[in-house]
């Protein structure tokens, strides 16, 4: 492991993205593609996929966008993003557990929580965090890593703007958080921070919720994080 302030790894070319028609999903697709990876858009629908990537896309044939329904999207890569709600998780890896291909690397952007009378609280997971309960469900030779849950998806729709921030990363052995966090890193104006196993997920999910409730009150919607003196 480099012991510099951002994890060392290779530069990565390809990803999927499941659950790729929400907002967290699209946004991070735009910045990827923006970035010159190739991304396959996921979803329960091939057709609701092929329509988000055509809303994203504008008509630009340079953006490696393409849709993919989401079982055969995990099947086809070595990367694989969860944006699904977290609720939801569980079930998804579970149907699709085995199209992982062996040495793939999930990396898990869920965040549990819920919204009660219009506000956000931290739903508990029995495993800690949405990283660990994503874990117990996968063969141990699929990679699991956490990380780009504390980007706003309403800042990586506006890809003209920098992100300009640093993005947790952690995961259940090294390897995975060097892939991981050479996949943040080829996003311009992110910096990949180490921030260990997967039980920094449980830390790295109150950070999102951290940023919510600071949006709030700022009436900002781009609330994210920058860590100093490292
Ligand atoms: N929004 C943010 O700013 C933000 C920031 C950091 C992390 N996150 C996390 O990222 C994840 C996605 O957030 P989001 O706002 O994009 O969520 P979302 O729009 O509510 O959902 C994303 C996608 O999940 C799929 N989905 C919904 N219900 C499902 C089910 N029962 N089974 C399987 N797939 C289902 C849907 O895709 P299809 O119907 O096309 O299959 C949907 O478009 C969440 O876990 C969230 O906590 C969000």
């Amino acid at each position: 492991m480099n012991s510099s302030n951002d994890v060392a790894g290779p530069s990565i070319s390809r990803i999927a993205i499941v659950g790729g028609t929400g907002a967290e999903g699209r946004g991070l697709a735009l910045r990827f593609a923006h970035a010159g990876v190739a991304v396959t858009l996921a979803s329960r629908s091939r057709d609701r996929a092929h329509a988000a990537v055509a809303d994203l896309k504008q008509g630009r044939t340079d953006l490696r966008i393409e849709g993919q329904d989401n079982g055969a999207a995990i099947a086809e890569h070595d990367i694989v993003l969860l944006t699904v709600p977290f609720a939801h998780a569980a079930a998804l890896i579970d149907e699709h557990r085995s199209r992982f291909r062996a040495g793939s690397l999930l990396i898990d952007v869920t965040v549990p929580l819920s919204f009660e009378g219009g506000r956000p609280r931290a739903v508990d997971v029995a495993e800690g965090s949405a990283a660990e309960h994503l874990r117990a469900r996968l063969p141990a030779t699929v990679a699991v890593a956490a990380s780009f849950k504390t980007l706003p998806a309403a800042l990586l729709a506006r890809v003209g703007e920098p992100l300009d921030c640093d993005e947790f990363v952690c995961g259940d052995s090294v390897d995975a958080r060097q892939r991981a966090a050479a996949v943040v890193r080829s996003i311009p104006g992110l910096r990949a921070v180490d921030a260990g196993t997967l039980e920094a997920g449980r830390i790295i999910e109150r950070l999102t919720l951290l940023a919510i409730q600071i949006n709030r009150r700022y009436k900002s919607h781009d609330a994210r994080f920058r860590v100093v003196g490292i």
